[in-house]
């Protein structure tokens, strides 16, 4: 087991593109919100969290809230991951404090699939995004400040 979980939530892969390069980078466990346990939670000494921006809130972020007196024991990242231009102040800020002051925040730009949606997620998301077509704005090397604050833990 390493020392460090990367945690994730995704709905359409973005979020887990990213999770998945930190996690080869940095030699860190990987699990889903959905299927991560307190005892798994509580085994970590440094957790990562990676959730993607829907309408202003952060997908799998209850995870973290829910569980925050075992993750404030713990080294805490968070990586938000959306459409807007970095670097996205706005949703940084909109962050709990408690999470703030405990934790490292990055953001980093995602991808959008229409193929993947249907048709009213489609319409929303063109009009928040004015985004006319599929785009992917993942690159692994956004994750390098996330990855060099990870790397002072040790
Ligand atoms: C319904 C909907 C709402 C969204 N709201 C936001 C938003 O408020 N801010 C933002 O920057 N991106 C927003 N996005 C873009 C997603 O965060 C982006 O597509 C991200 O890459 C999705 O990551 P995932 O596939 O890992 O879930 C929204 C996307 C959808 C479909």
């Amino acid at each position: 087991m390493a020392k460090t979980l990367i945690l994730y939530a995704s709905k359409y892969g973005a979020t887990e593109k990213y999770a998945k390069w930190l996690a080869e980078n940095i030699h860190g466990d990987l699990k889903k919100t959905a299927a991560v346990t307190k005892e798994d939670l509580a085994a970590y000494e440094c957790i990562i969290f990676g959730g993607a921006l829907y309408a202003g809130r952060v997908n799998g972020i209850k995870k973290l809230t829910a569980n925050w007196d075992t993750f404030k024991q713990k080294k805490v990242a968070l990586f938000l991951v959306g459409m807007a231009p970095p670097p996205n102040q706005g949703a940084i800020d909109s962050l709990p404090a408690a999470i703030k002051d405990h934790a490292g925040v990055f953001y980093l730009r995602g991808a959008v699939d229409y193929e993947k949606m249907g048709f009213f997620t489609r319409l929303l998301m063109k009009a928040i995004t004015k985004e006319p077509k599929s785009i992917d704005f993942t690159e692994e090397k956004a994750l390098t400040p996330l990855i060099e604050y990870v790397t002072q833990w040790s």
